[in-house]
């Protein structure tokens, strides 16, 4: 028989064992994981990252499109893909149709093709929610960000309402107080929000987001608010388009901090970003230093896509992004 001296580190040893097998194990349904297709559609990320890459070369606003609509889904009803979601008899004024995504958002047609692609590769297997949140990542690098990797395991909801996009998503004209009450809301903090939006240093505004903005009195650049004002001359131009970075308008660098200090930004939420110390001084920060603010846009972005998210028994993984099974 053994002696006790001997059992305890035999003990100790299976306790090891069991706790890096469990480490090795998929998280179950308590979380999402890095790599969570690994053994069930192993080229799921490689596939989006093939399809992005080559949309984005095709129209390189699209980069900008993808990281908006990982962001207008994850605020509304979390990570589940319910902003992909078409109008049907039933549900006649789904996420997508809201003022505030139509016909500002997009990627839509993107995420389909990709969609189809993994269907025939691994069907019933990668949720809509995961595709949106890996083309995101991908748009990011291929625009000139980090490279980061995103947990994934998201389901997809049933559920997609334009009113809770206009409830839950931030508007162009709120302040400080406004901006971080709604992240707050989200579980995203101050700090989160100054760092997320530098997105606004891709991609573009139609002039109906900021028109309001083009009077006396309004904290812009003034060789800036002459421009718009030639692009965007009445309310009648609010579908045209313009760069929200007039200086590296495509490329995801740290200028959108820059614009935001010498007031060259677009909207009264961008200029809010400099009415309190706390805030004024990330954006200095981030001014400063282009690497500082990558490595905090990816970590933010990972925590953005664990808003709300559906693991395990939770929701369905679609079978087209468009409707629910
Ligand atoms: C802080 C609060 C925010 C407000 C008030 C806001 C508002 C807006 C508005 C009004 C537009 C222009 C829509 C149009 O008229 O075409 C826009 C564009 C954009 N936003 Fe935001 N946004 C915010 C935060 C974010 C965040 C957190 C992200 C992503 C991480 C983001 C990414 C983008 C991108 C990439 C575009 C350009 C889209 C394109 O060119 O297709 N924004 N945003």
């Amino acid at each position: 028989m053994r002696s006790e001296r001997t059992q305890l580190p035999l003990l100790a040893s299976c306790l090891l064992f069991a706790m890096v097998i469990q480490a090795m194990l998929p998280l179950s349904s308590a979380s999402l994981q890095v790599g969570y297709y690994r053994y069930t559609c192993p080229k799921a990320e490689k596939i989006v990252k093939r399809f992005v890459r080559k949309a984005i070369s095709d129209d390189v606003g699209l980069a900008a499109g993808l990281i908006r609509l990982f962001f207008h889904d994850c605020f509304v009803r979390g990570c589940d893909a319910s902003v992909l979601l078409d109008p049907t008899p039933e549900n006649p004024h789904p996420e997508k149709t809201a003022p505030i995504n139509d016909p500002s958002l997009e990627g839509f047609d993107l995420v389909d093709k990709v969609k189809a692609a993994l269907e025939r590769h691994c069907p019933g297997v990668v949720s809509c929610a995961d595709i949106i949140a890996f083309a995101a990542r991908d748009a990011t690098k291929i625009a000139g960000g980090f490279h980061y990797a995103i947990p994934s395991g998201r389901r997809d909801g049933r559920v997609s309402l334009a009113a809770e996009s206009m409830r839950d998503l931030p508007d162009p004209t709120f302040n400080l107080d406004m901006l971080k009450e709604n992240f707050a809301v989200k579980g995203l903090n101050l700090e989160d929000m100054v760092v997320l939006s530098g997105a606004h240093t891709i991609g573009d505004s139609h002039c109906s987001s900021f028109l309001d903005r083009l009077k006396p009195g309004v904290p812009i650049d003034a060789s800036l608010a002459a421009s718009l004002k030639k692009k965007c001359p009445s309310p009648a131009s609010g579908n045209v388009t313009v760069d929200q970075d007039v200086v590296t308008p495509d490329l995801f660098d740290n200028q959108y901090y820059k614009n935001v200090e010498a007031h060259r930004v677009l909207f009264d939420s961008d200029n809010a970003l400099l009415t309190s110390k706390k805030s004024a001084d990330l954006v200095s920060i981030y001014a400063r230093d282009q690497t500082i603010w990558q490595v905090k846009f990816a970590a933010a972005m990972v925590k953005m896509g664990h808003i709300g998210v559906r693991v395990g028994k939770g929701g369905e993984i679609r079978k087209m992004c468009r409707v629910v099974n």
